[in-house]
């Protein structure tokens, strides 16, 4: 290059000097981006051109299919002209694979354990493509991962009308190496506002099999009762069920269990996004629940593919769970307010949620939006008295 030339990197505009390559640039102007080998081997100075040229040699070295989304390598970028450039996205992103085990004759499921030669950022709940000329390629959802040893343990899901590779039920499968790519879809990030309220999941596809294998329910019964045993004994997940019984917990969960398992409609609560809708959960919290429940199917008998096939059913719901704000219920196409108070007049007698009077028909009462704790008069005028024809604990207090 013999010009200087304006280069748009994460919306920061950057000068390259002569001779410059556009890993030393991003250095010199402290932009952060990982890199190791300086050398154009170990591909870690990825970056996305949208805009403008990309020199030949910036490509060598890299699959087809990244150099025909403008992938670049930025230790062996010279531009000739003015570029934008992104971050890689990892939708894009091809990872080799090493088959450890495989399981399962369902039609529709294999459960894969496999190696990946990189680091694969990817949450439980998240999809790959198989890389594989056959059309559609067959998806790959993560249920458990492991960082320390590349570990991953997923189910492959057979395409519409496709069939599963052969190699994943022949008897020399052990080794056998793949490429996937992705994740292709999100997850929860934990970083949904307030104004950011995602649309809910649809349900995902049954698993009828599971069911059955399971006892008709008497299985999914009995690992609900002891899960929900730990779950309001554990110092994490406790707090969020004060208001809850633990039956009430354990039956809601069995009639949504059994309708995601054999699609029958026979469960009537909130769906999880507005069930949960005020409850701060993060990835963290969320992955800590799982463990929990994986060890808890363990204890019961049930096999890694079981185990996978159950948790495919809840990881569905991340992105309806976590979040790092609460969000409002979503009702008939409606946000219902979050926080305040509005007032109502009672068609029938109540106890005050507060001091415990009784409220008469009749009475105007304020009620809490969200949480629909009625204040009987007394306890709304922000006075110590309640009701006068109370028989609770204000008039004690009185
Ligand atoms: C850390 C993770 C989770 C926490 C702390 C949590 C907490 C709760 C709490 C406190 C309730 C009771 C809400 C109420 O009755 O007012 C509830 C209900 C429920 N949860 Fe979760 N939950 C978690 C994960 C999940 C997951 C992964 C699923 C999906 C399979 C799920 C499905 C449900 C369902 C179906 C209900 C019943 C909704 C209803 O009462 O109508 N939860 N959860
Ligand atoms: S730093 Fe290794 S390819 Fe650029």
């Amino acid at each position: 290059m013999t010009e200087a030339v304006p280069v748009h990197i994460d919306g920061v505009e950057l000068t390259l000097r002569a001779n410059e390559n556009l890993l030393d640039a991003c250095q010199r102007s402290a932009i952060e981006l990982p890199f190791s080998c300086r050398a154009g081997s170990c591909h870690t100075c990825l970056l996305r051109c949208t805009e403008g040229v990309v020199p030949a040699q910036a490509q060598r070295g890299l699959r087809p299919s990244l150099r025909s989304l403008g992938y670049l390598l930025a230790c062996q970028c010279r531009p000739t002209g003015a570029m934008t450039l992104t971050r890689p996205s990892q939708a894009d992103m091809v990872t080799s694979c090493q088959l450890l085990t495989s399981a399962g004759t369902d039609a529709s499921f294999r459960f894969m354990q496999f190696e990946t030669a990189r680091l694969l950022t990817c949450q439980p709940g998240q999809r790959l493509l198989l890389v594989t000329d056959a059309e559609p390629a067959p998806l790959i959802e993560v249920t458990a991962t492991c960082p320390e040893t590349h570990m991953v343990d997923a189910l492959m899901h057979c395409p519409p009308g496709g069939i599963f590779p052969s190699w994943l039920d022949a008897a020399d499968a052990f080794g056998h190496e793949f490429e996937v790519r992705g994740p292709v879809d999100g997850a929860g990030d934990g970083l949904a506002g307030k104004a950011d309220v995602p649309v809910e999941s649809p349900a995902p596809a049954p698993d009828p099999a599971l069911w059955t294998e399971l006892d008709g329910g008497a299985t999914v019964r009995a690992v609900l009762e002891d899960f929900y045993g730990q779950v309001y004994e554990d110092p994490l997940l406790a707090p969020f069920f004060q208001k809850v019984t633990r039956d009430r917990s354990i039956d809601k969960q069995y009639s949504f269990l059994k309708q995601l398992m054999t699609g029958e409609r026979v469960y009537f609560g909130d769906r999880p996004r507005n069930a949960h809708h005020w409850m701060v959960i993060s990835n963290e919290l969320f992955d800590y629940r799982q463990a929990l429940m994986v060890r808890t199917l363990e204890k019961h008998g049930l096999t890694a593919l079981q185990i996978a096939r159950w948790t495919r059913l809840e990881l569905h719901y991340r992105r309806d769970i976590v979040k790092s704000a609460a969000w409002p219920r979503h009702v008939n196409g409606v946000d219902l307010p979050l926080d305040g108070y509005a007032n109502e007049t009672l068609s029938a007698g109540t106890l005050c949620d507060h001091c415990g009077a009784v409220i008469d028909a009749g009475t105007l009462v304020k009620y809490h939006v969200r949480l629909g704790h009625i204040s009987c008069p007394g306890c709304a005028s922000g006075g110590p008295q309640a009701l006068a024809s109370s028989h609770g604990a204000c008039d004690a207090a009185a």
